[in-house]
């Protein structure tokens, strides 16, 4: 049954860490995932999780299934964060929300779901995109093409390009957009060009599907989420994929879920009772402890300022990283202008780095990040940040 079985290559991102677990040398510093390390180089556990945890084991509950949609609660939590608890949009019950298994688990439902209604379109995504953004609407059957989004000579976004391709998309066309942080570039739009993509989106009748997994990390929980409300406000169907694996540093937990707005209650209840489907055939329903957590922090007026607290300092850090980056490299003899990395937002620099120049960064320095240039801001630290400045000034 196996013998014409091809080894399949390792995932561009989280294969590194298979890489770097294996890799013995001392000095080595990860810079591929998008995960958050403190400036001890540990991964945080939050007070506001480690308070809610404690909570909930003061009355320990059994663990029974589910409901095939989540936790009510986290579901209503997950609305009123993304749309705004008094938001109309919400009240009028328009938005159809499931926890998801992570973010991923959001764009996969939401992907089975869209190709079961409209098996025939193409999905657009930004080039370059999240490198798995591209694999999984492939694997959920879709065709997945591309908008112009980044462009390296001017290092900023390629609006006009951007622009075209959406206006030459045809109606139906599935658009996967970066709500904020884009992942890999750290650019993202002004809001006025947002304006024109959602006009255009509007225009050719495509279906906007956002994607939101670092809420909080560019400039603030409410500044990053507003995109969302200016699509609400043309009242058009919409998909939004969230996550906390990045904003609550719950990355094993798997904690996302995918919201799709609909023209009304009773359409949003026949979109709900598909996204069931969705989920009860691929995993039944979602696991019991993660949405929990969230679910008690986001609706504990205290847990909650603790938790904007805690995302704002996860913010501070990287924005400051960001700077010592740039003057590290300076001092580090790099010739070339690397302003441009505080120019970025969120928890990734596009570097500008070659494969081959990244290649050299992982065998000789083991300082690892992606083939395309990637690399994770969130993980320097004030120990390792000169010797990744080094070891980049070696191999540029
Ligand atoms: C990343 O881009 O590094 C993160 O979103 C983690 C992942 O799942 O790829």
């Amino acid at each position: 049954l196996f013998s014409a079985v091809e080894m399949a290559p390792r995932d561009p991102i989280l294969g590194l860490n298979e890489q770097f677990n294996a890799d013995p040398n001392p000095k080595k510093v990860n810079l591929g995932v998008g995960v958050y390390f403190d400036d001890n180089g540990k991964l945080p556990l939050l007070q506001c999780v480690q308070a809610a945890e404690k909570a909930l084991m003061d009355k320990p509950s059994a663990r029974g299934y589910l409901p095939i949609d989540g936790i009510a609660a986290y579901d209503s939590a997950v609305k009123a964060l993304v749309f705004g608890a008094d938001s109309a949009v919400v009240q009028e019950g328009r938005v159809a929300t499931v926890q998801a298994i992570g973010g991923t688990g959001g764009l996969k439902i939401g992907a089975d779901f869209l190709k079961k209604l409209n098996p025939q379109a193409r999905v657009l995504i930004s080039d370059p995109s999240w490198e798995n953004h591209r694999a999984l609407f492939t694997n959920a059957g879709f065709e997945v093409g591309s908008y112009r989004y980044y462009d390296a000579a001017t290092r900023s976004v390629n609006f006009d390009g951007m622009l075209a391709d959406l206006r030459a998309a045809a109606p139906g066309t599935i658009v996967v957009l970066h709500a904020c942080c884009h992942n890999p570039t750290g650019y993202d739009l002004t809001p006025a060009q947002w304006d024109q993509v959602i006009a255009a989106v509007q225009e050719r009748q495509l279906v906007p599907f956002l994607d939101m997994a670092y809420q909080g990390f560019g400039n603030g929980i409410q500044e990053d989420g507003a995109v969302i409300g200016k699509f609400v406000a043309t009242g058009m169907n919409l998909f939004v994929s969230t996550s906390f694996s990045k904003s609550f540093s719950l990355y094993g937990e798997r904690v996302g879920a995918l919201s799709v707005v609909a023209r009304d209650k009773e359409e949003a209840a026949r979109v709900l009772s598909q996204l069931k489907i969705v989920v009860r055939t691929n995993y039944s329903n979602p696991p019991t402890h993660g949405g929990a957590v969230v679910a008690k922090v986001l609706n504990d007026p205290e847990l909650r300022a603790q938790w904007e607290q805690e995302l704002g300092e996860m913010r501070v850090r990287i924005k400051a990283m960001r700077s010592k980056l740039v003057d590290g490299l300076k001092a580090a003899g790099v010739q070339q202008d690397m302003s441009f990395i505080t120019d970025q937002i969120g928890m990734f620099s596009y570097s500008g780095l070659s494969k081959a120049q990244m290649d050299r960064l992982k065998s000789e320095f083991g300082v690892y990040g992606t083939d395309t240039g990637r690399l994770c801001v969130a993980a320097l630290n004030s120990k390792n940040i000169d010797y990744v400045c080094a070891s980049i000034a070696q191999v540029m």
